[in-house]
């Protein structure tokens, strides 16, 4: 019996080569893991009426984590429209399906490396090594959603204000879960040895829901003397990021304002063939390339590998097997610096299974060695 059990979910679009790509990876380093399949993307949208099965939860339920490519995701009119003809008019609703693994399993922290890789011409500086910490269950994310205001609504004075015709959404934020997620940043950061936590927020503004979130950063910093703390407000922080991203070490903030800095901090080194995920909880974990499944280069062979690879990386750490993801992060290295194998994105042309192959390759080598 192999010692994990990884459900490997490909999704569709790219998300199928970059999962081909670093499974040549993983092999090569010698990770004694099983794959299983999970039916997870758009044809089960379209076919059964749910991208995310039940058959494939209980995949999960059975698996050590989960490794993710990509899915096709169009908004809820689209969606709807693409249905197999007897699945229309059910009320049947499309939600992301990483979006509610990321809920079902309480996978509360998304973590989001973006540093800048040694010889990337694609680097805004090459001294960029921010991690960012993305609470992943609540905030924006939560799916409460009306597009038109509810007659309950209306009885509280307050809400008078909102006009009859408009579309709310609704922002939830605990003090417990605000807590977890700064709580997560400063361990790591005391594991890693970083200097200093950002938390990023717009309290100003969103008094309730930021003022929480700002409030429980403020007591967790305040049990980690020894990492430096300061708060911006996201609208600057986007700005300083451009303007001194150096200066940046470990962000943590709520979802969308995760989701919205993470491709920020990712085309600061390089842009979404970069980025890399992990979805982290208490005793699972999905690790994904941030990039979505792009439809257009779907098939093509086109794509770059590397957040994916990264992202098979930041898998092997979290099992323990730091020898495997020290392997494969040095690899990744060595391939950008050489320069000699190169997608699109860098201005090369090869294609997805060249960068797997050299990655893959380099890992061999070393072993070798
Ligand atoms: C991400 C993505 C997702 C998100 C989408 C695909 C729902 O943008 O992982 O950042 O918004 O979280
Ligand atoms: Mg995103």
């Amino acid at each position: 019996m192999p010692k994990y059990r990884i459900a490997w979910l490909p999704g569709d679009g790219v998300g199928v080569e970059v999962c081909a790509a670093t499974r040549l990876v993983l092999d090569a380093c010698g990770l004694d893991a099983e794959y299983p399949h999970g039916d997870i993307g758009w044809e089960f949208w379209q076919k059964e009426g749910d991208a995310l099965p039940a058959r494939t939860l209980e995949l999960l339920e059975r698996t050590d984590c989960a490794f993710f490519g990509a899915i096709t995701s169009k908004p809820a009119a689209e969606a709807a429209g693409e249905l197999a003809p007897e699945l229309r008019g059910k009320g049947l609703i499309y939600r992301s399906p990483i979006v509610r693994m990321r809920q079902m399993l309480d996978l509360y922290t998304c973590l989001r490396p973006c540093r800048a890789l040694k010889g990337n011409p694609l680097n805004y500086r090459d001294d960029i090594d921010v991690v960012v910490f993305r609470e992943n269950t609540e905030g924006m994310y939560i799916g409460v959603e009306f597009n038109q205001t509810p007659a309950c609504f209306r009885e509280e004075p307050a809400m008078a204000r909102i006009p009859k015709d408009a579309a709310i959404s609704i922002r939830s934020v605990t003090r417990s879960a605000s807590r977890r997620i700064v709580e997560a940043a400063f361990e790591y950061a005391v594991k890693k040895g970083r200097r200093k936590v950002t938390a990023v927020h717009k309290a100003n503004v969103l008094r309730a829901t930021c003022g929480v979130f700002l409030e429980e950063a403020q007591a967790v910093a305040a049990r980690y003397p020894g990492i430096e703390f300061d708060t911006a407000n996201v609208d600057a922080m986007c700005m300083w990021l451009i303007k001194n991203p150096q200066n940046y070490d470990v962000i943590v903030t709520t979802n969308l304002f995760g989701d919205i800095l993470s491709d920020l901090c990712a085309q600061l080194v390089g842009g979404m063939g970069f980025a890399c995920s992990g979805n982290i909880g208490v005793k699972y974990a999905v690790f994904e390339p941030t990039h979505g499944s792009a439809p257009k280069y779907a098939g093509k062979n086109k794509v770059n590998p590397l957040a994916s690879i990264l992202a098979a990386a930041m898998m092997a750490e979290w099992l323990g097997e730091t020898t495997a993801a020290r392997k494969i992060v040095r690899a990744v290295e060595d391939v950008v610096e050489q320069g000699a194998v190169r997608t699109y994105d860098m201005g090369g042309t090869a294609g997805t299974m060249d960068i797997a192959e050299a990655v893959a390759g380099r890992i061999g080598a070393t072993l070798k060695a």
